[in-house]
């Protein structure tokens, strides 16, 4: 017999996309802060390694937000995919077009009469509901940059709306041709709306937290900084027990704890192993459905690890040895001979690097693995 099966029978664990509704859990009092700041026009700064939750936040907070007070607008730029200045400028303007103009004559008049230096080439693509594209030549964009700049703010006082700017992967600007003098001229504009506010996140700690927080930067003090946490293991035993039983299974408490626990409560892996569990699973789940899980998505990601360790270098790799081992001095001059890393400046730079190849991060004092299945194959099957 054929059945049709809902995505709920198929798999009630989700990762690697934007997680809503029955697959979303907890981040209470992150989401009032955030919509706090939306409805009081504050800039928020929001700060995570990847994967740990931050674009599915923002998104279910500007939903509940839009919810409340519709005289709110939310714009999404997404810089995943852009790796220049006029490539932002275009996309700029193409979003906030597109969400406060809805019919595309109403998009193109609204561009033309936006502009007073520039002549923006628009055109309109085979779905003239959502395809809105736009052409400007780099001398164009020099001329008319106050003008791009201001957009939003403009927008909001004709149409008397009020913005909220949210831009994902905002540590992309780094890739910029020069990021300085880029973020120098959003802050000169940007600090003087009224109607427009922003809300930036990204992943790259050390790097976000260098252009927000340190005194020499355009961006210090630019508005309200998060560091969104992991989420806590109470939360995922809860929410693991009731996926499990909305799909007609039992997994207990201790197991949930483990799945967790392994995963060391990182969103996106207790999901994932979470999901694993669940397809090995009967009815009921059993402790060896938690170790087959496990060692599958060992053996799944193995070949991208082995690729991730080819990328690092043998210091690298020496110091990631120590991690594990669970050395917390890492320069101690015993640490150092016993590891081979060097002078205690070689420690630094390895750190570094280790830091922005995404492979660790460090929290206070703290260094960790950004990637727990990554740190548990190194140890059990790399290192052994
Ligand atoms: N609040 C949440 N509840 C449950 N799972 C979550 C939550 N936030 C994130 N996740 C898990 O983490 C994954 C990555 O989330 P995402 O929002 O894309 O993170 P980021 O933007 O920080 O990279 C999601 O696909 C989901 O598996
Ligand atoms: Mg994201």
């Amino acid at each position: 017999m054929l059945y049709i099966l809902d995505r709920m029978e198929l798999t009630p664990f989700v990762f690697g996309k934007i997680v809503s509704g029955q697959d979303f859990t907890n981040r209470q009092a992150e989401m009032e802060r955030l919509l706090q700041n939306f409805n009081s026009g504050t800039n928020t700064v929001l700060i995570s390694p990847r994967r740990w939750g931050k674009s599915s936040l923002v998104k279910k907070a500007t939903e509940q937000s839009k919810r409340k007070n519709p005289k709110l607008v939310f714009c999404f730029i997404d810089l995943f995919n852009i790796r220049t200045e006029q490539e932002f400028y275009e996309t700029y303007i193409r979003e906030l077009i597109k969400v406060t103009s809805t019919k595309w004559e109403e998009r193109i008049r609204a561009g033309k009469a936006l502009f007073k230096k520039i002549v923006p080439q628009f055109s309109v693509g085979i779905d003239p509901a959502n395809d809105l594209s736009i052409a400007l030549d780099w001398k164009e964009i020099k001329k008319g940059q106050d003008e791009i700049l201001d957009l939003a703010e403009n927008i909001c006082k004709n149409k008397k709306i009020k913005i909220v700017v949210c831009i994902d992967e905002f540590q992309n600007i780094a890739f910029f041709d020069e990021p300085l003098a880029f973020q120098k001229k959003l802050r000169a504009h940007w600090q003087h709306h009224k109607h427009t506010s922003y809300c930036l996140y990204g992943s790259k700690r050390h790097l976000l937290m260098d252009i927000f927080s340190s005194t020499a930067m355009p961006f210090y003090k630019f508005g309200d900084v998060v560091f969104l946490e992991k989420i806590k293991e109470n939360y995922w035993v809860n929410f693991i027990i009731k996926r499990f039983s909305d799909t007609k299974k039992r997994i207990d408490k201790a197991q949930a704890e483990r799945i967790a626990r392994l995963m060391e409560n990182h969103p996106y892996f207790v999901q994932q192993l979470a999901q694993q569990t669940w397809l090995f699973s009967k009815r009921t789940c059993t402790d060896k459905d938690i170790d087959s899980a496990l060692e599958n998505l060992m053996l799944q990601n193995s070949i991208l690890f082995q690729r991730e360790t080819d990328n690092l270098t043998n210091n690298q790799l020496n110091y990631l040895k120590a991690l594990i081992d669970g050395v917390k001095q890492l320069s101690s001059k015993d640490t150092m001979q016993a590891y081979k890393l060097g002078t205690s400046a070689n420690v630094l730079r390895i750190k570094e690097g280790l830091e922005n190849k995404e492979v660790i991060d460090s929290v206070g004092p703290a260094t960790e693995f950004i990637d727990p299945l990554f740190k548990m194959w190194l140890q059990q099957i790399y290192f052994k």
